[in-house]
């Protein structure tokens, strides 16, 4: 497999290995025939550090052996491997093979344990130290880089420890999260609603939603507006996780505090998306994962 578009580097890495191997081989053969002009006590003339002279004597066998041998050695090496530009070793190897190979004795090495895993309760699962320390080391590897080492996400990347969910926090829609990703899309509503006058007024009354800091007179004149997003929100705001639309009566905001975002988001829309794992994972790990996840929500301690 190859990452270049054209087959140019192939060519030129292949040439210039081939090129590289030939010229040691050229350059020994040519320090073989040439015949240098030496003095009759069989010295060149050269003369270091005042007295130490060069002799006009062949190279040892054993170097000249040696040399060939590694030509030799390249030649064959190149056959065996995949040296020669992309093209194929005799062998098959390739570092994607290696590497594929070392990840599948991996898993069967662990295959008993995920085996046993698949059998538990998500629930049951969450309570076992075994189970959650390959589920904390799985998150670290594969969610880490956008929820936070400590799950608590950032900005546009959900925390997963709070129990307030977009898409739903049973073991089924964690691992439905996990296995096909998730899309969450608001569209631009400023046309909906009104003007930007309307659409400020709207948005003191989502932050009293939540009990946030707003314009009490503002947020009165922007309740008759709230319909517009109700479809997705709900009536009381509180959302639904059938189109992963927040709840916006508790204080936690994904895409930012204060009535900036909340116009932001009104005016703009906001589309989010979680990448779907299962190309990274396979199902019994996405079980362990989920069952990490869930942990962090709910009390396992009993
Ligand atoms: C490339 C970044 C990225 C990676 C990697 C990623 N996520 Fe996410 N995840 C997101 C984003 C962004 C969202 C929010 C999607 C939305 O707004 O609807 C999300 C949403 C979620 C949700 C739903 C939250 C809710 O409120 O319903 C869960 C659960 C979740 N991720 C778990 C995971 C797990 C477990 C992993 C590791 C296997 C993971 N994510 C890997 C970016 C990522
Ligand atoms: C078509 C469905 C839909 C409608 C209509 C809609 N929203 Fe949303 N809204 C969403 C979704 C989905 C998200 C979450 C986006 C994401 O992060 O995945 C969201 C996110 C938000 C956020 C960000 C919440 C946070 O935690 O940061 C705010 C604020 C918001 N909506 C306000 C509104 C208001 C006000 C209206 C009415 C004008 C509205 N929405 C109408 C679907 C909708």
């Amino acid at each position: 497999m190859s990452d270049f578009t054209s087959d140019f580097w192939h060519y030129y890495v292949a040439g210039l290995t081939l090129i590289s191997i030939l010229a040691c081989l050229v350059l020994l053969w040519i320090s073989g025939t040439t015949k240098v002009k030496a003095r009759d006590d069989n010295t060149t003339g050269h003369i270091w550090d005042e007295d130490l002279r060069e002799m006009n004597n062949p190279l040892p066998k054993w170097w000249v052996y040696l040399f060939i041998i590694t030509v030799v050695f390249g030649l064959i090496y190149g056959l065996l491997y995949p040296m020669f530009g992309s093209k194929q070793g005799l062998l098959g190897w390739s570092q994607t093979g290696q590497y594929q190979t070392e990840k599948q004795r991996n898993l069967d090495a662990v295959a008993p344990l995920f085996a046993a895993f698949s059998e538990m309760e998500v629930e049951q699962l969450a309570r076992d130290p075994a189970a959650m320390a390959i589920g904390s080391r799985l998150y670290m590897n594969f969610c880490a880089q956008c929820h936070a080492a400590d799950a608590r996400g950032s900005r546009s990347f959900p925390n997963l420890t709070n129990n307030d969910w977009m898409w739903g926090g049973d073991p089924e829609a964690i691992a439905y999260t996990i296995t096909n990703g998730r899309m969450g899309v608001m569209p631009p509503m400023a046309a909906a609603v009104g003007g930007p006058n309307e659409v400020l007024n709207l948005a003191h009354y989502v932050l009293s939603l939540s009990g946030s800091p707003h314009d009490t007179v503002r947020a009165a004149q922007g309740r008759g507006s709230w319909a517009s997003c109700a479809a997705c929100h709900g009536s009381d705001g509180t959302g639904n996780t059938a189109m992963g639309a927040p709840n916006l009566t508790d204080n936690y905001w994904l895409h930012g505090w204060g009535v900036d975002a909340v116009v932001r988001a009104i005016n703009e829309g906001i589309v989010n998306v979680m990448p779907g794992q299962s190309h990274l994972l396979n199902e019994q790990q996405i079980h362990v994962l989920t069952a990490y996840v869930w942990s962090l929500n709910n009390s396992t301690s009993n």
